[in-house]
C-alpha cells in the first residue's frame, strides 16, 4: 500500500514505520495520523509481525501537531471533533512498539514517542513540550505521561517553560531506555525489535500489558495481576518450549 506521509518497511518479523513529512519536520497532521493508524491496524492483525518500530528522520522524529492545520480551530471544533482521540490508537496497540527518536520530538511528537513502549534515542534527540509558547498546553498526554516518566519537577519545568531536554538528560531522567549514536539509531532499534519479535508473541503482549498495568493500579493489585498472568503462562506451549530449550542447552523456537 502506498502512503503520502509515512514509509513502511518489513524487516523479517519487525514492522518499521518512518514518519515522512520532511518539509515540515514530520509535523503530525490528520493525514499522517490516519495513515499511521491504518498501518498499526494492519501490523496488529498480521501474525508475521512481532514488534513495531516508529521512527522519523535524522532531523526530527516529529516537531509536534501540525500548527498550520490546527491554528484556526474554534473551541467547538476542537471539542466536538476531539481530533486527538485518533492519536490514541498507538497507545492501544497490543504488540510491542519502540520509538526510535533522532532530532526533535516536540509537543505531539514527544507525546507520540511516549505512547510507545520505550524510546531509544539518538545522541541528537531533543525532547520537549513547548506548547505553552503557542498559547496552549500539551493535548495528547504530555502533562500526564511526561510526569510519570520524569517526575513532577522536571515535567513542570518543561511544560511551563518549554525548555527542551537533550538525549543525555532524557536518559538520566528515565524518559528514554538508552542513547545510541545517531548513525546507529535505526539499526539498533531494529536489532532490539528483532530480539523481541523472536520471543513468544503471547508472552510479549502479556508482559507489555502487565508493565502498563503498573501505571493504572495500586502496587498490590498490580502484583496480583502479574501473578495471575504468570501462572496462566504455564498453559502455554511456549512456556514448555522455553524451559525445555534451556534444559536441553539449545535456543528456544517460539515459531513452531
Ligand atoms: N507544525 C507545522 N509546521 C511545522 C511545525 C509544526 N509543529 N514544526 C516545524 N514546522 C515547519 C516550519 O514552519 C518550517 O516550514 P517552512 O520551511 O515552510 O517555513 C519547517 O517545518 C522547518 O522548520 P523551521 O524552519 O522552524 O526549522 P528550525 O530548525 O529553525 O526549527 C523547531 C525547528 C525548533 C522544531 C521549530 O520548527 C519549532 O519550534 N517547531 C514547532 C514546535 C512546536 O511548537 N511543537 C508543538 C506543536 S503543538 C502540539 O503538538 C499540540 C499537542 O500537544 C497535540
Amino acid at each position: 500500500m502506498a502512503f503520502e506521509t509515512i514509509l513502511v518497511e518489513r524487516h523479517e518479523r519487525v514492522g518499521l514505520i518512518r514518519l515522512n513529512r520532511p518539509k515540515v519536520l514530520n509535523a503530525l497532521n490528520s493525514d499522517l495520523i490516519g495513515e499511521l493508524n491504518v498501518v498499526l491496524d494492519a501490523f496488529e492483525a498480521d501474525a508475521d509481525i512481532g514488534c513495531i518500530v516508529i521512527t522519523g528522520s535524522d532531523k526530527a522524529f516529529a516537531a509536534g501537531a501540525d500548527i498550520t492545520e490546527m491554528h484556526a480551530l474554534t473551541y467547538p471544533e476542537s471539542y466536538d471533533n476531539d481530533f486527538i482521540t485518533s492519536w490514541e490508537r498507538l497507545s492501544r496497540v497490543r504488540k510491542p512498539v519502540i520509538a526510535a527518536v533522532a532530532g526533535f520530538a516536540l509537543g505531539g511528537g514527544c507525546e507520540l514517542a511516549m505512547m510507545c513502549d520505550f524510546i531509544l534515542a539518538a545522541d541528537t534527540a531533543k525532547f520537549g513540550q513547548p506548547e505553552i509558547k503557542l498559547g496552549v498546553m500539551p493535548g495528547a498526554g504530555g502533562t500526564q505521561r511526561l510526569t510519570r516518566f520524569v517526575g513532577k519537577s522536571k515535567a513542570m519545568e518543561m511544560c511551563l517553560s518549554g525548555r527542551l531536554m537533550g538525549a543525555a538528560e532524557a536518559e538520566r531522567a528515565g524518559l528514554v531506555s538508552r542513547v545510541v549514536p545517531a548513525a546507529d539509531l535505526v539499526s539498533e532499534a531494529l536489532a532490539v525489535a528483532k530480539t523481541i519479535a523472536d520471543m513468544s508473541p503471547t508472552v510479549a503482549m502479556q508482559t507489555k500489558e502487565s508493565v502498563n498495568r503498573s501505571y493504572e493500579t495500586t502496587l498490590a493489585e498490580g502484583i496480583r495481576f502479574e501473578r495471575r498472568v504468570f501462572q496462566a503462562m504455564f498453559a502455554l506451549e511456549h512456556q514448555k518450549e522455553g524451559m525445555r530449550a534451556f534444559m536441553e542447552k539449545r535456543p528456544p523456537n517460539f515459531r513452531r
